[in-house]
């Protein structure tokens, strides 16, 4: 099964859609124009446009006859930093970048809208969820407290991220957990200030916050299983402002990521208790916040089966990783996929140009794997629909 044909014939409409979306990135929430664009196009193709879900998220329904249902889902949110291309697309605002590809996800999906709205050969219900805030500001939680799938039940929902150092033309995947889950941490040490010539005089927070990163480390390789993975980073210390003053406060954050929800909360609680026993040991008091980003995004294995057997049949067998390692990086699809079963896929980037990692000043969505991502949409509702897997 080639590119759909239909697809590649308007193949510079979602280029063009593409790079629109790039030039103008709007942050979580803020998602007013894209999601202005992504009703527009919709409504355009005949299909029901539901706006405000997650404030500016965007749902279109299309149905042909009674039949089982599918969601797929696209993020439209871009990330707080300065691009550094210089193509004439390149981002129109400053210290705003679509730096993570959901230009070309929301492009993908409408490729696939248009095409299943105009061609589709399918009995049964799709909902294209266009989701808002995916960078760590919790929209796909949100969508669900506002009633994401009581308005518009499914079988089974889908998403897909572009994988840069996958190669262009491939798509990888696993059954069961694919990527981490990530909670982030607090933590605000209050000593005593005193003169740097007088620690005696004091309780230094600062010796106390190194204490206390060692010991971090010694939570994954001492507690636990050698089997399992998990990673604590120490990625913020704020302490001090002068040569010669101890000061009476040191702050340090950071994440924990992990794959087993068992793991994951043995991890906050090994934290808290290593924490709080050093800042006792050494006179300090602390306070310990944590903040949960997401679960574990867990694959159910017949949605995986079906979308691996989808993606084999446009790029062929030796082009699909149906088994990659897990990778410890997050993504707030974990939320949908706790309440339905479902598949979250990656597309390859490339390799070479275009393909360098996102959250990079230098990232760009490869719009050669657009026509692609739109056909691997379509196939999946088109298959889903006539043979539906729940699991
Ligand atoms: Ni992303």
């Amino acid at each position: 099964m080639p590119i759909i044909a239909e697809i590649e014939s308007y193949k510079d409409d979602l280029i063009h859609w593409r790079r629109d979306i790039h030039a103008h990135p709007e942050l979580a929430y803020e998602e007013e124009r894209t999601s202005r664009l992504v009703s527009e196009l919709l409504a355009d193709w005949g299909i029901k446009v539901d706006r405000g879900l997650g404030k500016t998220g965007v749902v279109g329904t299309l149905s042909a006859g009674t039949g089982p249902s599918i969601a797929l889902r696209a993020d439209m949110d871009a990330l707080p930093m300065e691009e550094a291309n210089t193509f004439d697309y390149k981002s129109r605002h400053v210290g705003r970048m679509h730096a993570c590809g959901h230009d070309g996800h929301t492009a993908m999906l409408l490729g696939a809208a248009r095409y299943l709205a105009e061609h589709g050969s399918f009995t049964g219900t799709v909902h294209f969820v266009f989701q808002p805030a995916e960078e760590a500001a919790g929209g796909a939680k949100r969508m669900l407290d506002e009633g994401l799938f009581s308005r518009f039940p499914v079988d089974a929902i889908f998403g897909m991220h572009n994988w840069p150092g996958l190669e262009a033309g491939s798509f990888a995947t696993r059954p069961g957990s694919l990527m981490a889950s990530l909670d982030c941490f607090d933590i605000c040490i209050t000593g005593k200030g005193t003169h740097g010539a007088t620690p005696q005089r004091g309780v230094d927070p600062i010796v106390i916050s190194s204490q206390i990163i060692g010991a971090l480390q010694t939570v994954v390789s001492r507690n636990i299983d050698p089997n399992q993975s998990a990673v604590i980073s120490v990625t913020k210390m704020h302490a001090g402002d002068a040569y010669n003053v101890i000061p009476p406060q040191a702050y340090l954050a950071g994440g924990i990521r992990c794959f087993n929800p068992d793991i994951r909360s043995f991890l906050c609680r090994r934290i808290t208790e290593v924490v709080e026993g050093i800042c006792s040991a050494y006179g300090a008091s602390v306070e310990i916040n944590f903040l949960t980003q997401a679960p574990a995004v867990i694959n159910a294995p017949e949605s995986t089966a079906l979308a691996c057997s989808v993606a084999a049949e446009l790029v062929g067998k030796n082009n699909i990783d149906a088994d990659i390692t897990p990778v410890m990086v997050s993504e707030d699809f974990s939320y949908m996929l706790e309440e339905k079963p479902g598949c979250f896929m990656f597309i390859g980037n490339g390799l070479g140009e275009g393909g360098c990692s996102i959250h990079n000043p230098h990232y760009d969505f490869n719009d050669n794997v657009l026509t692609l991502g739109s056909s691997y949409w379509a196939c999946l509702v088109e298959e889903f629909l006539r043979d539906p897997v729940v699991g």
